[in-house]
């Protein structure tokens, strides 16, 4: 039997220029929603493209001195590289101007003509170029475009009209027959109160200018460039040339967009797709804009952010995790790159991996790396297991509402509650009781599967993470074709295979550091003449010479046959050390994992027990070395000095 299919498509954008995180926010959603259908089993067909015609990409490659064709081309391989990056699933990339794309516009223009919806007649009004969208006097505002606020012109040319009012009543009755046609709700309303105002006749080609596709029965036009750009959808999955894969795949499951071009997939397409007497798509859905401080991203306003710069600076699961979880079921998002940097450190960091090393670090402590069996379940894992089964259920509800940011907290929770059951089990202690030992393998097992189930539920936002994560943890067969369902149950984990220590997956971001425009603030004193007191004080300069940073301590072990001595892993901005303290008598190893510490970076090297100790972290103590209490801080990040 074949599985069930699901078609979900992106606007196919404008390959006027290079695409922003705007257009990147689209496609990752898109993405998310293909791979989790893809991982429950569904026939998924993911479409993006490019919508090449019109007058605005006209004037853009004339004012580059190009022939259209020639200047979306070069866009275009921009865009496709862009997609691979951002480990984009898409199973085909339509683009208008394509032979299979032009012959289905010119049949279903046709068609719709022959049976009289669509007339010739002259068109006198208002036209935005940038939106490429016509406005009658009434709707402009202040004489400007009220989408995107630029100037319009005046158009006075001989003109095909769609007869749009006529199927009015139809869709009125579609949107109030299928509630979930339309969403979000908000959107769903404002779509119906304005076929309610009534509908103009849709003007469909234009004479001044000929990049497009030309109507079939009139060489003078071409097809206006959105009742050329709709049709993709149909064109794409083989409407004239494979009926099989258009049958399988129309209607579409989802067509996903910002709420800009709503109305031309909520009002137009399905007005279009009746004449062509064909079923309307289950779901349009608007989410929100990702807006900067200072209102929308845009071109003219060059505020744009170049997603390929933050995958390159941050990494693409990254980047991926930030925007998921910025979309909040529709309504607007804020980019800022310390809002992106905080998230990494926060949720990816500080939350997931520090639980995946910690739980990593016991395993190798404790059992010899090897995953051990659980035994019977106790009160707090219990309530762990719950939450676990509870995220399955919410991530898979919110993942079919795409309600993307409350199916991100639904993992997030579990997490958190995972880092609490480390806390409420105390493993370290545990460990110093051989009598409970058996109890510390099922606490460890229950922080392995609560990983996996998390791990699997992050899957479609971020593709790569959890074969990374698998190297460390070996908890999957397979890390790179996950199923859904294997979130649902629990104890999936494979007791006796071998965890092994790694770097940290997601480490600690300095926002400062990253930033290469900002200077480095020195404190360059000047040279004082004065002479200097003899005495015990010393200079800045002498304090200077220590270079004090702050360091994450991303693993922690006990020194074999020395009983006062740890050694600690640390990570140091980019880099990672390993000291040997003196600190073993006041700390279990686990107690230190995720600690920032201070950390002597420029003490020269030297081999303790034979382990070579790169630098001293700084301590107190009482007089007697009895009680010694690393020094910590909070809110700084690793790799920052103190001074
Ligand atoms: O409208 N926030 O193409 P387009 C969120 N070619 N999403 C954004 C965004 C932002 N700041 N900026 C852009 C077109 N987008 C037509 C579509 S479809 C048959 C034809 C995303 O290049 C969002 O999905 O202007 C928005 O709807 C789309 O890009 C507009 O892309």
């Amino acid at each position: 039997m074949s599985n069930k299919s699901y078609y979900i498509t992106t606007p196919i954008y404008y390959p006027s220029d290079n695409l922003h995180i705007g257009h990147a926010y689209t496609t990752v959603a898109a993405d998310c929603i293909a791979r989790f259908k893809r991982m429950q089993g569904f026939d998924v067909f993911y479409l993006t493209g490019t919508d090449e015609h019109g007058q605005k990409i006209e004037k853009v490659a004339l004012e580059k001195g190009m022939k259209p064709q020639d200047y979306v081309d070069g866009i275009v391989v921009g865009i496709k590289k862009l997609w691979e990056t951002m480990l984009i699933s898409n199973d085909d990339f339509i683009r208008t101007t394509e032979a299979r794309h032009e012959e289905v516009v010119k049949k279903l223009f046709q068609k719709v003509y022959e049976q009289g919806d669509i007339y010739i007649s002259e068109y006198e009004g208002w036209y935005c170029t940038p939106c490429e969208t016509f406005f009658t006097e009434r709707q402009l505002d202040d004489r400007k475009c009220p989408d995107c606020g630029r100037t319009v012109e005046k158009l006075k040319e001989e003109s095909y009209f769609f007869n749009m009012a006529k199927y009015a009543p139809r869709l009125l009755e579609h949107i109030d027959k299928h509630p979930d046609f339309i969403q979000p709700e908000s959107r769903r309303n404002e779509v119906i109160n304005f076929v309610k105002s009534g509908l103009d006749d849709l003007c469909v080609s234009r004479t001044t200018f000929n990049w497009g596709v030309g109507v079939p029965f009139n060489d003078k036009h071409v097809v206006y460039v959105w009742f050329d750009a709709l049709i993709n959808y149909l064109s794409a999955i083989g409407y004239m040339d494979d009926k099989e894969k258009f049958n399988k795949y129309w209607p579409a499951s989802v067509h996903l967009m910002a709420k800009d071009i709503l109305r031309f997939h909520a009002i137009i397409w399905p007005i279009m797709l009746m004449a062509m007497d064909l079923p309307l798509p289950e779901k349009v859905f608007a989410h929100g804009w990702i807006m900067l401080e200072g209102g929308k991203m845009s071109k003219s306003k060059g505020n744009v952010i170049d997603p390929m710069v933050l995958v390159n600076k941050y990494g693409v699961d990254a980047v991926r995790y930030y925007l998921v979880k910025e979309l909040n079921f529709g309504q607007d998002g804020m980019y800022s790159e310390e809002m992106l940097v905080n998230r990494i450190n926060s949720d990816l960091a500080n939350d997931l991996g520090n639980l995946i090393s910690r739980t990593v670090a016991m395993i190798s402590r404790y059992f010899d790396s090897r995953i051990p069996e659980p035994g019977k379940a106790d009160d707090p894992d219990q309530e762990l297991i719950t939450t676990a089964s509870v995220a399955y259920e919410e991530a898979t509800e919110k993942l079919e509402k795409l309600d993307f940011a409350f199916y991100i907290q639904s993992v997030l929770k579990l997490i958190s509650r995972a880092n609490k059951y480390i806390d409420e089990t105390q493993p370290w202690l545990l460990a110093k009781d051989e009598s409970k030992h058996d109890r510390l393998g099922t606490v460890l097992y229950n922080l392995l599967e609560s990983i996996r189930i998390a791990l699997i539920i992050l899957a479609p936002t971020m593709p790569t993470l959890a074969a990374r994560a698998n190297q460390q943890l070996n908890i999957f067969e397979h890390p790179d074709s996950l199923k859904w369902e294997e979130a649902r149950t629990w104890g999936l984990t494979q007791a006796g295979k071998l965890v092994s220590r790694g770097p940290a997956l997601f480490p600690r971001l300095d926002l400062k550091a990253l930033d290469e425009d900002s200077p480095e603030v020195k404190t360059a004193e000047e040279d004082t003449k004065e002479k200097k007191e003899e005495s015990n004080l010393i200079d800045i300069e002498d304090f200077a010479k220590i270079d004090l940073r702050v360091a994450t301590v991303i693993a922690c072990e006990k020194m074999k046959k020395a009983d006062k001595l740890l050694v600690l892993t640390l990570q140091l901005g980019e880099e990672q050390r390993t000291v040997v303290s003196g600190i073993a008598k006041a700390y279990e190893p686990e107690q230190l994992v995720g600690k920032k510490v201070v950390l002597v970076a420029n003490l020269k090297p030297v081999k303790l027990r034979g382990v070579l100790s790169q630098g001293m972290i700084l301590a107190a103590s009482d007089s007697q070395d009895n009680d010694i209490e690393v020094l910590s801080v909070e809110r700084i990040a690793s790799g920052n000095r103190v001074k």
